[in-house]
């Protein structure tokens, strides 16, 4: 499979991990499973949601990967609450060199972090962490932005 029909089916699993029985959370899980499993070099995979009651801080749902102590994050600190206050997508291609970093554990080398949208108001984001430095191309950056459209309709 070239890398276009490798996306085309991870895009349908997302779709149908959206589309399945269940809630929110069991969704957005079974997404983390799909990009864990399907996209290499994605080790914890996991969504924070903007507080509807405390817009300011994001907390932590749905992950797969290690156990975090970053279960909430006010907006503009760390990678996750600088891409929620910015509303763009954040590349860390090395931890060691990044500003306001919270670790949340000492193997991870880069990071992606990719905010969802419903319109103009963010809801969410997808944040990804990588034992490899450098892990997160433009490619695999653009395929989460896709990703982050289609999940965005959970939160509508
Ligand atoms: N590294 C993130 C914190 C969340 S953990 O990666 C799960 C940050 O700097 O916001």
């Amino acid at each position: 499979m070239n890398r276009h029909d490798q996306e085309r089916a991870i895009m349908v699993e997302i779709q149908s991990a959206i589309e399945r029985e269940g809630g929110r959370d069991e969704k957005l899980s079974a997404v983390c499973g799909i990009v864990q499993e399907r996209i290499p070099r994605c080790d914890w995979v996991g969504f924070y949601l903007v507080d509807v009651e405390s817009p300011d801080e994001l907390i932590l749902g749905p992950f797969v990967g290690e156990a975090t102590e970053h279960v909430r994050i006010p907006l503009g600190k760390g990678i996750c609450g600088q891409a929620a206050k910015r509303g763009e997508t954040i590349v860390v291609p090395d931890v060691s060199k990044a500003n306001s970093y919270l670790s949340c554990s000492a193997r991870v080398r880069s990071e992606i972090v990719i905010p969802i949208f419903v319109g103009k108001k963010i809801v969410g984001e997808l944040d990804i962490d990588s034992h490899t430095a450098d892990a997160f191309s433009e490619e695999s950056r653009k395929l989460l932005e896709r990703i982050c459209r289609v999940v965005s309709a959970l939160f509508d």
